[in-house]
């Protein structure tokens, strides 16, 4: 007993789990991430009141945009930094990318869930990143990767339209939005449940890992801390050479990939005002309105014979006479125009239904004295 007692005193209580440098990565991925679900969700479901409230909270909507893309550059800087760290990580220091799911993860999810079901005894003893957390890192990468493309895709619609079909923007956003749920509702799930809930593992922000939860999340790793085993080193020179290498080639690429990142966010000025929507033309041939509209008829003058004759702006040619600010009645037009003329045809309703002559006749006395 006594031999026990001393062992588990000289053991730690707790391991260090993460270096500064990957803790405050963490922390950029916490703000960003929150804040883009804060400020996009309102977007996307912006005709329910609670979006609106938000997005009153937030100072009105486009406030609401230039926080979200605020907060998505610096998304995507922290990406970069990753992509850094990563190659560095694994072309200078040698280190095993030890994200990448394997065999091994297939064999300890299928002893894990063989365990919780009480099939199997032990509890599968897990590496340094086990297969929970590898899937989620990946789902993190996967996740970024369609937010910036859907994302850059409603940012530069224009230039996106010039490459691909016009449809791609709004199926873009539709992906945009429901990637965003997906990845919310899997944070606040999966997340929360396996850091905070279950055991509340603060190691992301205080680097510190608990002995408990080390055995049961991380025992392989444990195990091999405790046999005092260390990382794998390579020789001093080895890395030198490396180093070498590598800096030329990082600066090249991170001096790319900023500008991409300047280039993606200063393109297009056109996703943050809200431009007044068009009033649309609506055309419904067999509907005689009561009262035409002047915008309607001057969008279908633009599509008849008339302006042939009459000209672009109905102000007359050689063919015919200006008509703008005519002084026929709305009786004498229709004469007029299904009856034809000395040296007009005429239009029969086939041709140009009732409704159009009456939204015409609006636009073509709008400005007259006396002409309604
Ligand atoms: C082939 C040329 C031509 C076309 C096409 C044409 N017009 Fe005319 N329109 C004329 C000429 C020429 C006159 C002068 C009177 C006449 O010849 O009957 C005229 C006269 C009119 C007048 C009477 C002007 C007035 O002050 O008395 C109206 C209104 C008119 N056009 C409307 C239309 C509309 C609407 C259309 C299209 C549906 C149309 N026109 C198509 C040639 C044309």
């Amino acid at each position: 007993m006594a031999t026990a007692t001393e062992v588990q005193q000289e053991r730690p209580k707790f391991y260090v789990r993460f270096v500064p440098s990957v803790r405050m990565e963490h922390l950029i991925l916490l703000v960003t991430f929150t804040g883009l679900a804060l400020t996009g969700l309102p977007q996307k479901y912006a005709a329910e009141r609670w979006a609106q409230v938000m997005i009153e909270v937030l100072g009105g909507i486009e406030s609401a945009r230039v926080i979200h893309r605020f907060l998505a550059t610096l998304l995507m800087a922290e990406a970069i930094f990753h992509g850094g760290m990563l190659t560095y990580k694994i072309f200078v220091l040698g280190i095993r990318a030890s994200m990448i799911p394997g065999l091994r993860d297939v064999r300890d999810v299928l002893d894990w869930i063989a365990f919780n079901l009480g099939l199997q005894k032990k509890h599968p003893t897990l590496p340094r990143y086990n297969f929970g957390e590898k899937v989620e890192y990946l789902a993190v990468v996967w996740g970024t990767l369609i937010m910036v493309l859907t994302g850059f895709m409603m940012w530069n619609p224009i230039a996106t339209a010039n490459f691909l079909p016009g449809d791609t923007i709004p199926a873009a956003r539709a992906a945009h939005g429901g990637e965003a749920l997906l990845a919310v509702l899997s944070i606040i799930t999966w997340h929360m449940y396996n850091v905070h809930f279950r055991r509340f593992n603060k190691s992301m922000f205080t680097g510190k890992i608990s002995r408990e939860a080390m055995e049961e999340e991380h025992g392989e790793e444990l195990a091999a801390i405790e046999r005092g085993e260390k990382p794998r080193e390579l020789p001093a020179q080895v890395i030198a050479a490396r180093k070498r290498r590598f800096w030329p080639a990082a600066v090249v690429i991170t001096v790319l990939l900023v500008s991409g990142l300047f280039f993606f966010i200063t393109f297009e000025q056109t996703a943050i005002q809200t431009v007044p929507r068009q009033q649309v033309a609506i055309f419904q041939p067999d509907l005689v309105p009561t009262e035409g509209d002047p915008i309607v008829g001057e969008a279908l003058w633009g599509t008849l014979r008339c302006s042939f004759c009459h000209g672009t702006e109905a102000q007359g040619t050689s063919d015919g006479p200006a008509i703008m600010g005519t002084d026929v009645t709305l009786e004498e037009f229709f004469v007029q125009v299904r009856g034809g003329g000395k040296d007009m045809p005429a239009f029969g309703r086939g041709e140009i239904p009732d409704g159009y002559l009456v939204h015409l006749y609006s636009w073509l006395t709008q400005n007259s004295m006396g002409g309604s």
